[in-house]
């Protein structure tokens, strides 16, 4: 029974830590970007787990998250529309995607997409 109790106790154990390591890495497949109301392209997928492994930094893109649970969908905040100082999902989303894209592939490096296709994939 002691082991018993033992085994229990570890499964919980070893199951906050894989939920624990979840959260830093963040998910490991490909994940769609959410568009909020009001959207027309298809919207995009990429690779998460290609981007959070050469960017451990979760703020490059999560830039609000605070490191604890979940960091929220862009479109939470970022609407179709601008919002004061809050730019829309295009604006912002171009910012943080393209412009890196852009900024490495200048700098001679390997990187993701820059043409609108090679996001908004039908
Ligand atoms: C690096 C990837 C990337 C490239 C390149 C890119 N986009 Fe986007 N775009 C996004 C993401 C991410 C969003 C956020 C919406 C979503 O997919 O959830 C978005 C949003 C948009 C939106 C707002 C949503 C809507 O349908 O109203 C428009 C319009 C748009 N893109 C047009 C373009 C055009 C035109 C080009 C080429 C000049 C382009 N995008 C190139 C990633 C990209
Ligand atoms: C290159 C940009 C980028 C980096 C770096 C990044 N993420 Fe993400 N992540 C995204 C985007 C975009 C989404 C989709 C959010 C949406 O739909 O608005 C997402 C989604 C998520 C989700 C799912 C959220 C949900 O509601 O489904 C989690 C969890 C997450 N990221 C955690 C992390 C963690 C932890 C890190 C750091 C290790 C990280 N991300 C680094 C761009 C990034
Ligand atoms: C909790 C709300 C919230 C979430 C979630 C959020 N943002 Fe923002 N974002 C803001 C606000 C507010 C601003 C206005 C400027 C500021 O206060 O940083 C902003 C500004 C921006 C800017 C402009 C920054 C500049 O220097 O011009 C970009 C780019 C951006 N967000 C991208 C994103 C992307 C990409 C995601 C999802 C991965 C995201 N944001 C998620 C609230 C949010
Ligand atoms: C800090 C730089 C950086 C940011 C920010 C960034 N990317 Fe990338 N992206 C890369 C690099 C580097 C690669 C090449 C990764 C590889 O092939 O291993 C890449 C590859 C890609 C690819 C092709 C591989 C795949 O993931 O399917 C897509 C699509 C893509 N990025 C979309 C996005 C979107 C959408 C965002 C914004 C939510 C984004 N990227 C933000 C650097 C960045």
């Amino acid at each position: 029974m002691k082991k018993f109790v033992a085994l229990i106790a570890m499964v919980a154990f070893l199951g906050l830590a894989v939920v624990a390591f979840g959260t830093l890495v963040g998910p490991t497949g490909d994940i769609k970007v959410e568009m909020p109301d009001g959207a027309k392209k298809p919207a995009v997928t990429f690779s998460h787990a290609k981007h959070a492994v050469p960017v451990p930094d979760c703020k490059t893109c999560h830039h609000s998250f605070k490191g604890e649970g979940q960091p929220q969908k862009c479109s939470e905040c970022h609407k179709a529309k601008k919002d004061g100082k809050k730019p829309g999902i295009k604006n912002a989303a171009h910012k943080t995607c393209r412009g890196c894209h852009r900024a490495m592939k200048k700098a001679g490096k390997k990187t993701g997409p820059t043409p609108c296709k090679g996001c908004h994939k039908k």
